[in-house]
């Protein structure tokens, strides 16, 4: 038995984090016996845990989810902890020491703000000389703005790029802190080199805005570095006017330009920092988890183009910087351009809108490895010119992104549908960087809330994001409180503060999605406010008149169902009052949900009744009194019967199916629909249709992205036309994640993996897994916070499958297998195998045995009979009952026998489902 994802906060051994609470949780692995049956927490200052400040003793109340401490932290202190478990069969053990280290806490920061002249384009180098000996601990607290790399005697110091950060600068700047005990001892130099990123670069898709700086126009340091020496005693190296500033070889930087630097520049005299006066936010010690270089990709080729460029194919779609080895003569320019696709062979960027991407280095003639310091790009191609006899291993992709561990893996019996999971890994891969982005490459890279909200289940089943998602929050926070409670499209907002439904809802939507992955409910008090601020302002608007429904919507996004001259309308076809009225029910669904679970009886009331009201009035307006849903879009009708809005729901289940017969099975959804399509049909008794969408190759579905060789997921259903064209060049992203959304699907459905509220973070799942003939196989694991559950099946044959399940310690399944009669039941922790014959035939096959409705009613059976028998779909209705053999024997059709034979052959090869 071992103890193992021993966390604080979410995080292993969080260093310098803000710590307003203190949660510690952990799993059990091999244990003999199923449940926990007592636990001991020991926290202590010392690193081998004696003389603890706190001892739970054996408690048979330790939640191994979140167990949660009061304990009166003190600044600038390392604490160290374990946790020993007993189990149900007596056995015991205790975890290896964990620890968590506070920063400044309350502590008054002794620096001051420096900065210097901020329209030298050259970026400037903060510097100290350090004189210092006898270094038992140092540790370097610092904020510098736009962003900041710090050096001492030349050496980087950690492995994170792109602090401080992007965040609502605005309200709160966070300051990193870093152990630098190491590079400390002999240290001469303390060097702190200054970039423009989001808070001095442009940022921003407003073209009101995004050309110049919004949070602000100058260069900032504030920085201590702290000696703790041999003897104790501390010593504080502050920032102050006693600093000098240089001037590095940058200049230019910028999070949608890239960046320039000149070798070939003369170094200017230093001259001395001066004191900020500018007054600024709060420092807040870091909620941001750190971006590094995770991955490293290499060209998979060096392309010569038809128009005679130099490109390089990494063959992966990613964000990220890059290494590129040069050593070209004196003043050449190395100039380098980012692409996502190639168009008829040439390197093409034209999506990029207004970010230009490049990066652009003149040489002193060294040889020398360049890398970007402040930017990063989207990129699968890179552009090179300037650099000869370029050869492939020169260069390098480094992919950035935070630290979001992966926690599952799915892999199926079909090729596509796994390089589509892959393809929606990379996308949050791509898109994690500090904030949940939209896409990491155009002149956008910014925190829609309604990207993440969508995306934020199939996160959680992919990776382990809580403490990122916390940051997000935070600042979703923060941009409230200036807003009555509103919640902008995008976060950090930079002054863009449009609400609407499905994008605001984020606020609703993140934090109960979290605490039902973690069953973690400090999350749901951290954010209870700003739940609860939203619901209020949508109340407000809303009024007597439901007058939130009249405001400007994005709607369905980019939904496929509104066609306007031939393109289609970004807001899709489903009514924006109802999408609106919906959301606005949900959010208060959790309102009332979150403040049950958190003690809060009387809100929780006020907003159940206020749900109900809601729920009652979008009853009232878009259902007819027989409960028909008056709104026919795939989307509306998939809200409906996904979130319940009418409690017996077959005849709108009728309606979806007819909806997609009339569309040859194909979906039309937009952001709001998608997400919940093929859980709303799984839900409804069409598991088999939410399967073809997902198997279906041909335009608009995810496998068509896949056969165009995308490495990541599109923005929108047609990015390329079939001829590899691309659609349109205003909006069209290769790496935007809402539309992966679909693997939420297939860890809740395809693997059965269900979370559920009663017993959130997975203590208690229903284990429901769908599976499907075509896709043949499926196996999942997913390290859930509360231990791995491994789900996997196999179609034997057309009537016989296998099931096998692990259940972690200390959790429960209750298990409910398809085509069987057997009765669910509950597992425990353990190994289960399943394998039985079912009691449907799991392949559909067709014959002129049908039903001429059934034959008719199937796309493809349909289109069997339309070449084979013209005219056979129009025979009367009255006849569709019978089969379809018989009513042509009986017709006395000519040649009958053979046309039916010759029909057979073609139908058996159908077998869709
Ligand atoms: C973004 C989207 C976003 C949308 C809505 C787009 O520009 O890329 O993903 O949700 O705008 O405003």
């Amino acid at each position: 038995m071992k103890i193992v994802n021993c966390k604080t906060n979410h995080m292993t051994n969080p260093l310098g984090f803000h710590m307003e609470k203190l949660v510690f949780s952990y799993t059990v692995e091999d244990a003999a016996g199923k449940f926990q049956d007592l636990a001991r927490i020991v926290v202590s200052q010392n690193a081998d845990c004696s003389n603890p400040v706190f001892d739970s003793g054996m408690r048979s109340d330790i939640d191994s989810l979140a167990f949660s401490l009061d304990l009166e932290l003190k600044p600038y202190t390392r604490y160290y902890w374990t946790v020993t478990v007993r189990t149900d069969a007596g056995e015991e053990a205790e975890s290896e020491v964990n620890w968590f280290e506070t920063a400044k806490m309350d502590d008054p920061w002794q620096a001051k703000w420096i900065t210097c002249d901020s329209t030298n384009p050259r970026h400037p180098i903060f510097s100290k000389q350090l004189d210092i000996t006898d270094v038992g601990e140092a540790r370097l607290y610092i904020c510098g703005l736009g962003l900041y790399e710090t050096y001492i005697d030349g050496e980087k110091i950690g492995d994170e790029h792109l602090t401080p950060y992007c965040n609502n600068y605005l309200k709160w700047l966070q300051y990193q802190t870093y152990d630098v005990t190491e590079q400390l001892q002999n240290g001469k130099k303390l060097e702190v080199l200054l970039g423009n990123g989001w808070y001095k670069g442009r940022y921003s898709f407003d073209p009101r805005r995004n050309q110049k700086p919004y949070y602000g126009n100058t260069w900032k340091l504030i920085a201590e570095l702290r000696v703790t020496h041999a003897d104790g005693s501390i010593q504080v190296i502050p920032t102050d006017e006693s600093w000098s500033v240089s001037r590095s070889k940058i200049t230019a930087s910028s999070i949608y330009d890239g960046e320039q630097v000149d070798a070939t520049l003369p170094d200017e005299p230093p001259q001395a920092a001066s004191a900020c006066t500018e007054e600024l936010p709060p420092l807040h010690a870091r909620l941001s988890t750190p971006v590094c270089v995770r991955k490293t990709l290499h060209p998979i080729e060096l392309i010569h183009t038809p128009s005679g460029e130099t490109v390089l194919d990494l063959g992966q779609n990613m964000a990220g910087i890059f290494r590129l080895r040069v050593h070209e003569p004196k003043g050449t320019q190395i100039h380098l351009w980012f692409g996502e696709i190639l168009q008829e062979g040439n390197f093409y960027n034209g999506n990029l809108r207004s970010a230009k991407a490049e990066y652009l280095y003149i040489s002193d003639g060294k040889e020398t490895v360049i890398e970007p310091y402040f930017t990063f790009y989207g990129y699968r191609y890179v552009k090179i010119e300037g650099a000869q006899d370029l050869k492939k291993d020169d260069f390098c992709g480094l992919v950035l992104y935070s630290e979001i561990p992966k926690i599952g893996t799915m892999k199926t019996g079909s090729a596509l549908v796994n390089r589509l999971v892959q393809n929606v890994e990379w996308g949050q891969r791509g898109n994690f960087i500090d904030i949940p982005t939209d896409c990491p490459q155009r002149d956008e890279r910014m925190g829609f809330t309604g990207d993440s909200q969508i995306f934020c289940p199939t996160a959680c089943y992919q990776t382990d994001c809580l403490a990122f998602f916390r940051k997000y929050l935070h600042d979703l926070q923060t941009e409230q409180e200036a807003l009555d409670g509103a919640v902008p499209g995008v976060v950090p907002s930079v002054g863009i503060h449009d609400s609407c439904a499905g994008w605001g809802d984020a606020a609703c939507i993140i934090p109960w999605n979290l605490y039902l992955f973690y069953g973690d409910k400090s999350i749901l008090e951290e954010q209870f406010d700003s739940m609860k601020a939203w619901v209020d302002y949508l109340a407000k608007v809303d009024g007597d008149d439901h007058g939130w429904r009249n405001v400007h919507q994005n709607g369905d996004w980019l939904a496929l169902d509104n066609l306007k001259d031939g393109v289609a309308a970004t807001a899709g076809a489903t009514d924006t009052g109802f999408i609106a009225s919906v959301y606005y029910a949900l959010s208060t669904d959790l309102v009332a949900k979150a403040a049950a679970v958190i003690g809060k009886a009387d809100e929780a009331k006020a907003y159940a009744a206020l749900h109900e009201k809601i729920m009652q009035d979008v009853r009232d307006e878009y259902f007819s009194p027989n409960g028909r849903c008056c709104i026919n879009t795939q989307t509306a009708l998939a809200m409906t019967l996904y979130y319940h809005l009418l409690e017996h729901d077959e005849r709108n289940g009728e309606a979806l199916q007819k909806k997609f017969k009339d569309n040859d099975n194909k979906l039309q959804t937009g952001f709001l629909g998608t997400p919940i399509l093929c859980g709303a049909l799984s839900e409804s008794g069409m598991n088999d249709l939410a399967y073809e969408l997902l198997l279906n190759e041909d335009y608009p579905g995810w496998l068509y992205e896949v056969k165009m060789g995308a490495t990541t997921v599109w923005e929108r259903w047609n990015g390329l036309l079939p001829d590899g064209r691309i659609s349109s060049t205003d909006m069209n992203s290769f790496n935007h994640y809402a539309f992966g959304a679909i693997v939420e699907w297939m860890y809740r459905y395809c693997a059965g993996i269900h979370p559920l509220p009663e017993a959130p973070g997975f203590k208690k799942i229903l284990l429901k897994p769908e599976i499907n003939y075509q896709l043949k196989s499926l196996q999942a694991e997913y390290e859930s916070a509360a231990g791995t559950y491994r789900s996997a099946w196999n179609v034997l044959d057309e009537n016989h499958v296998e099931f096998s399940f692990s259940i972690p310690f200390g959790c429960e399944a209750r298990l409910v297998l398809p085509h069987t009669d057997m009765s669910p039941q509950t597992l425990q922790a353990g190994e289960y195998h399943f394998s039985y014959q079912t009691d449907k035939p799991l392949r559909r096959t067709w014959s002129t045995h049908d039903t001429i409705e059934e034959l008719l009613e199937n796309p493809k059976t349909r289109a069997v009979l339309a070449s084979t028998v013209p005219g056979s779909d129009r025979v009367p209705s009255s006849m569709h009952k019978q089969s379809f053999r018989s009513l042509f024997l009986q017709i006395g059709y000519p040649g009958a026998k053979d046309m039916l034979d010759t029909l057979d052959a073609k139908l058996a090869k159908v077998g869709a489902w």
